[in-house]
């Protein structure tokens, strides 16, 4: 029944009007024991990113004060904690080394898998060498006879195609119109070869598979599908369990609020962090009121069949990184037991907060990484004692010249 916690209104008839809506996921286990995704390749994503922390430290020299690991602060909130009566944090994937989003996560990892194996297959490379090799001539010219592919937003090209573009590998990014003319830029002045089209998000994804699928030297890296971009994501949950001042327990929980768009990005971090702290963590993506394409999906229990479109929105918002609007082919499924609900936030939302957060704590983020914030403003009475934990997935890269009058 897709009633609403108004009652008199069903929630797509909310979604279709463009309410905010809150929607409880009432498959969500409260303790929760169903895990469907493979542990192994999370623990083997840890393994791997370890590796290359020292090539890291050596083509990324801003991670070295991390020994190589890509990994951004967590930091507590004081003065908007305080308006949004809350204990208040903000985890910084903004300002995260090499690429400034969530992105910079799953993707390079991606790469990394992509690299590791084509190096070892050539023979180039043993698990037990410093993968600082791979800024040697050998492993460069034998990864630029591979290209990669990947459709995205903006900020997946971005993390990709920056990564990529240092090992070697050749790269074409699809874009879809909704991608900033400076992440496209960026990726230029890189060697990236950038496509635009005029279509959304799932057609920048789908032009991307059919142009890899006809090379065997072509790796396309599938937003819509990848479990190694689910696993590198995930790996952030287990980290942020020695960042925290205080262990979240079920009197005093930790509820967390990330942005959400084709769902990979926040759908890894969620898995994380109820693997790693079951009962004592809250989850809620937020997503724009035009592109709630993971509600949509998990309250039709319809997941990628359904998209935004069927049910008269437009899927044109302000936060270019989350304007999907149909969900990946797995995440939905995974999270149905594990997420605690999907908060909708409009645009006009979204300015206010981005201007909030800089006028009150002089951090600046892009519109889509404001989204979080509204989870706390609205659940903040809901969750009394507990720790709030907004995600910021971006914004550390944009260019002063982006930025309106009002952020300076
Ligand atoms: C800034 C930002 N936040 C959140 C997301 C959402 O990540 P995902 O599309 O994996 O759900 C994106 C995606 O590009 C993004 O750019």
């Amino acid at each position: 029944m897709l009633t609403s916690r108004r009652g008199f209104m069903t929630i797509i008839e909310q979604l279709q009007q463009r309410q905010q809506v809150i929607w409880d996921n009432p498959q969500v286990e409260q303790q929760p024991t169903t895990f469907l995704f493979d542990a192994a390749l999370i623990d083997e994503a840890e393994r791997r990113l370890q590796r290359f922390a020292p090539y890291f430290m050596l083509a990324f020299p801003e991670t070295s004060a991390t020994n190589g690991i890509i990994e951004s602060p967590l930091a507590s909130l004081e003065q908007l904690g305080h308006q949004f009566k809350a204990s208040l944090f903000v985890k910084r994937d903004d300002i995260l080394p090499v690429s400034g989003s969530i992105k910079a996560r799953g993707g390079i990892y991606e790469v990394l898998v992509l690299a590791e194996s084509i190096a070892l297959q050539a023979g180039l490379l043993t698990t037990k060498d410093s993968y600082t090799l791979f800024a040697e001539q050998a492993i460069i010219d034998e990864l630029s006879n591979h290209t990669i592919v990947v459709g995205s937003t903006g900020n997946l090209g971005l993390s990709i195609g920056m990564m990529s573009a240092k090992l070697g590998f050749r790269v074409v990014v699809h874009m879809s119109h909704d991608a900033k003319q400076w992440k496209k830029d960026m990726l230029q002045e890189k060697g990236v070869q950038v496509v635009e089209h005029a279509g959304d998000y799932s057609v920048a994804v789908e032009t991307g598979r059919k142009q890899a699928e006809d090379d065997t030297y072509s790796h396309f890296i599938d937003d819509e599908n990848s479990q190694q971009l689910f696993a590198g994501y995930a790996v952030a949950a287990r980290r942020l369990a020695n960042q925290l001042p205080q262990k979240p327990t079920t009197a005093t929980p930790l509820v967390v609020y990330i942005p959400c768009g084709v769902g990979g990005g926040p759908g890894g971090v969620i898995y994380g962090l109820k693997a790693q702290f079951g009962a004592a963590v809250k989850c809620f993506m937020v997503e724009p009121v035009e592109s709630p394409c993971m509600l949509l999906g998990m309250a039709t229990g319809k997941h990628d069949a359904i998209c935004v479109e069927d049910i008269g929105l437009t899927n044109q918002t302000i936060a270019d990184g989350l304007a999907v609007g149909r969900a990946s082919r797995f995440v939905g499924r995974l999270m149905e037991p594990l997420l605690d609900g999907v908060l909708t936030v409009s645009d006009t939302r979204l300015r206010e907060l981005q201007q909030l957060l800089w006028t009150t704590e002089r951090i600046y983020v892009e519109p889509s990484a404001a989204a979080g914030f509204e989870g706390a403003v609205l659940l903040a009475s809901r969750y009394p004692t507990a720790q709030h934990l907004v995600w910021a997935t971006g914004g550390g890269l944009v260019p002063a010249t982006e930025k309106s009058h009002d952020f300076i």
